[in-house]
């Protein structure tokens, strides 16, 4: 970077800022808000060069360098046309509390969020702290992060060119429906981070938002204290990306063949829980689990193997229809000329911005992860795409225009497990159900 300069989001005029800070606000266009400062230096930067930010295709463009994995991008498109707008006041206390219904965990709104002003895990150590982070032998502690890394003698990832496929072959049977998914990685942005002092509690690795259930399992809390005890220091530990893709949890790959009375057979890579999870769905159908050499699975992520079995449920009707979540939540959705239709009945929303920015979120990842993502994983269980680029997660410019109609009333639950299941089911409906995701 020598002779050149860099505005971050504090070097933005305070006008600028406020201005930013609304129309984000207003639209749901920040949720965890890891990726919001970036972007929104990007989109300032060129609307002072008098780029037309009202132009999808502009927007479209300058996202392209830029990964919002909670938005799906169409509420960062609003934002970015009604930057201009006097926006009326709005009850950010309500908005705060239908975001974190839905992500699980606290979660705030507000131009703190926008404004990259609230500390995320790895902003809050005091200076001094030791670095730990991953090697191939455990963990490399080193006085800075750049030390730390030196000493692993670790290159950047990239993506790779190795072919991804479903590890599970289909199981033999004479079936109506089939189908195969394969790894994929759930992408949350911040990646996982944890400091503690010798004598305290290790900081929470998530800071505001639920990365859709994938820091469930992560250890790095624990690590950041038994290190900080056998160092007499405080200690920070580090998640690089490519750790998060080798060492966090995915859904599990499951591989299924359905009768048209639903009964059937679903093998699927070993997971606990996993077996109650389907058979919630689809009873009459045998499950096997599977040892398969990858990364770790979990069903704490995002409607981990029920969305997949009302995928199989869905295709066998032949129709959309409600789907159920554990939180009660329901949710209809169709695809119609490339726009995503869907229908939420998840009580009365306690702030609608905040309902609907989660409900297109949460449509956007299904529509994606059955369309466009996977992960290269070989024989031996190592992945291959380590970067964010590789993993398939579609841009803002291919992404369809996604409507949400709310239809429930009564106490509010969260819903996004429901719009993912119910979008997911919809899409491959719309592709033909073909056995393999993803489906292109
Ligand atoms: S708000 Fe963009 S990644 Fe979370």
């Amino acid at each position: 970077m020598a002779g050149r300069a860099v505005t971050t989001i504090e070097g933005l005029t305070e006008q600028e800022r406020n201005r930013w800070a609304e129309a984000f606000i207003a639209h749901g266009a920040s949720q965890c808000g890891f990726c919001t400062p970036g972007i929104v230096c990007r989109l300032v930067g060129h609307e002072r060069k008098g780029a037309d930010l009202q132009d999808r295709e502009t927007v479209d463009r300058l996202l392209s360098a830029h990964l919002c994995r909670c938005t799906g991008w169409q509420t960062i498109r609003e934002a970015a046309a009604e930057v201009a707008v006097d926006y009326p006041h709005r009850d950010l206390e309500q908005a705060s509390l239908q975001a974190s219904l839905e992500a699980g965990t606290h979660q705030i709104v507000g131009p703190a969020v926008v404004l990259g002003e609230i500390c995320f895990a790895d902003d809050q150590p005091p200076d001094g702290a030791l670095v730990a982070i991953r090697n191939d032998a455990g963990w490399a502690v080193g006085e800075t992060l750049h030390g730390a890394r030196e000493s692993t003698g670790k290159v950047q990832g990239r993506r790779t060119s190795m072919e991804s496929r479903p590890p599970l072959e289909l199981p033999p049977g004479d079936w109506a429906v089939t189908l195969r998914t394969g790894w994929v990685e759930p992408a949350y942005l911040e990646t996982d981070a944890s400091w503690c002092a010798p004598s305290g509690e290790p900081s929470n690795p998530i800071a505001n938002g639920g990365a859709f259930g994938g820091k469930t399992d992560s250890d790095v809390s624990e690590k950041a204290k038994s290190m900080a005890i056998e160092n007499g220091m405080p200690v920070r530990v580090l998640w690089s990306r490519e750790d998060v893709v080798r060492y966090g949890i995915k859904r599990p790959p499951l591989s299924a063949g359905l009768r048209a009375d639903g009964s059937g057979m679903i093998r699927v890579v070993k997971t606990p829980g996993v077996e109650e999870i389907i058979r919630s769905v689809l009873p009459r159908c045998e499950v096997e689990q599977i040892e398969v050499a990858g990364p770790p699975t979990s069903v704490a992520l995002r409607a981990a193997c029920w969305a997949e079995a009302e995928m199989l449920n869905t295709a066998l009707r032949g129709f959309s229809d409600w789907v159920q979540a554990p939180s009660g939540a329901r949710a209809k959705a169709e695809i119609d000329q490339e726009v995503i239709k869907v229908e939420v009945s998840g009580g009365t929303p306690l702030d609608l911005v905040m309902f609907r920015s989660y409900c297109v979120g949460a449509a956007h990842m299904a529509y994606s992860w059955v369309t466009s993502e996977s992960l290269s994983v070989d024989e031996v269980g190592e992945v291959h795409d380590l970067t964010v680029r590789s993993f398939g997660v579609l841009r803002s410019s291919d992404s369809p225009h996604i409507e949400i109609v709310s239809v429930g009333e009564g106490e509010a639950v969260a819903v996004g497990d429901a719009v993912f299941a119910a979008v997911a089911a919809a899409t491959w409906l719309n592709r033909g159900c073909p056995s393999d995701l993803p489906t292109g």
